[in-house]
């Protein structure tokens, strides 16, 4: 016989001017292998049509599922209910506009990013469409593949001191984007333009160490060694 589990939500609706944030209660039956995915659509199929959430995949590829599951960020279609007690909390991420529950919009936040870090590969070079793709070593193109490995949940962001506190900090996922355009040996980009964007306190020296982005990050980015190799890269960046 599978438990009886307790939802306890939070509610509010930014855009109605009546709505109160507010817990609300709901309660489901546990089935073999349910994840907050199967009991969201549940509960909102069979209890409440207003539940506000976001998913599109369910695979942990789109990254629009994340939400904070008992206190912690991490994606929704990811989490089994038998790996939860059986008092569920969910929230939505902090950080992030709201857009109504339990759904939040992380896409402006990941747009500015992507502008303020210029996300794409600088260089001089005329584009021939003609030519042989370019070779890479295998070291280098792992290091790329990882870091675009990010699929912008934003939990790294949700789960991090500083980002808690000033709107400005790149955060673990601004910080990885650079980092994979740093490794990057087709952009052109100088030590200079690196130096200026990321050596402040809303680039990687705003960053107090706690480390909860490595920890919460649902895709296993390598966030510790992104860290240690922006951090080497604007010493030398100074001595020069
Ligand atoms: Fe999500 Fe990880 Fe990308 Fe952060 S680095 S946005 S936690 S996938
Ligand atoms: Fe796409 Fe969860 S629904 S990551």
């Amino acid at each position: 016989m599978g438990r009886t589990l307790t939802f306890k939500i939070f509610r509010y609706n930014p855009y109605d001017p009546l709505s109160r944030p507010h817990i609300q209660e709901y309660s489901l039956e546990e089935t073999p292998r349910l994840n907050l995915f199967n009991a969201l659509n549940m509960i909102r199929d069979e209890q409440d049509p207003t539940l506000m959430f976001d998913f599109v995949c369910r695979a942990g590829i789109c990254g629009s599922c994340a939400m904070l599951i008992n206190g912690r960020p991490t994606l929704a279609c990811r989490t089994l209910t038998s790996d939860l007690p059986k008092v569920i909390e969910l929230y939505p991420l902090p950080f992030f506009k709201m857009i109504g529950d339990l759904s939040v919009d992380t896409g402006v936040w990941f747009r500015e990013i992507a502008q303020r870090v210029e996300s794409w590969i600088h260089s001089g070079k005329e584009f021939d469409p003609g030519a042989e793709e370019a070779r890479m070593d295998n070291k280098t193109a792992v290091a790329i593949y990882n870091a675009e490995r990010c699929i912008e949940c934003g939990c790294c962001i949700a789960g991090c001191a500083t980002a808690n506190v000033r709107q400005d900090f790149m955060g673990a996922a601004g910080l990885n984007r650079i980092a994979r355009f740093m490794i990057d040996p087709r952009d052109e980009r100088g030590h200079e333009s690196w130096f200026e964007l990321v050596s402040t306190d809303e680039g990687v020296f705003g960053c107090i160490g706690m480390m909860a982005c490595d920890d919460v990050c649902p895709k296993d980015i390598p966030l510790l060694d992104t860290f240690a190799f922006i951090r080497r890269y604007m010493v030398r960046c100074g001595v020069r």
